[in-house]
């Protein structure tokens, strides 16, 4: 019972949950995620996280996972992050990311939660157009 509402607090979440592995590989998405990239779940499960960013992250995000895992510096985690994401038309839009590291049976797997700020970064264009 507590298992299954926990399940779907994450499931109906706003903000978008996406769980990898430790090599980018895409294990759990919730329905804001489809809502907010345009890719139902079943375009994301399997894939790697990256699909979902432009360049140069796309490129260079299991870099970014690799260096994490030898050397165990944290850039992200735990701090959080503006970015960029990437939707399934293409197009581009600016994402609050916060990411932290999940305790699994000998298994590295990450959590990112991401908000979309479109609404605040154009408020904030706006707010700077009065100056
Ligand atoms: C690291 C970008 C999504 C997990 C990074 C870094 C960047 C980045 C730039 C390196 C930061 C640095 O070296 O200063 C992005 C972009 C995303 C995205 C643009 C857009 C969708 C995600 C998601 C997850 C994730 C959804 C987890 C589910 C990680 C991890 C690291 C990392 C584990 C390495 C640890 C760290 O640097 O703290 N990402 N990321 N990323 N990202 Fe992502």
């Amino acid at each position: 019972e507590q298992l299954a509402v926990l399940a779907s607090v994450l499931r109906t979440a706003v903000d978008a949950i996406i769980i990898i592995d430790e090599r980018g590989t895409i294990e759990s998405v919730n329905l804001a995620t489809e809502r907010m990239f345009g890719f139902r779940a079943d375009e994301m499960l399997g894939q790697n996280v990256k699909m979902l960013m432009p360049s140069p992250y796309h490129e260079q995000h299991d870099g970014y996972l690799d260096r994490y895992q030898e050397t165990g510096e944290r850039h992200i985690i735990g701090i959080g992050r503006e970015v960029t994401g990437q939707r399934k038309d293409g197009s581009l839009f600016p994402l609050h990311l916060a990411v932290s590291e999940v305790e699994a049976k000998e298994r590295k797997l990450f959590t990112g939660i991401l908000r979309d700020i479109s609404d605040f970064k154009a408020a904030e264009a706006e707010l700077k157009q009065l100056n």
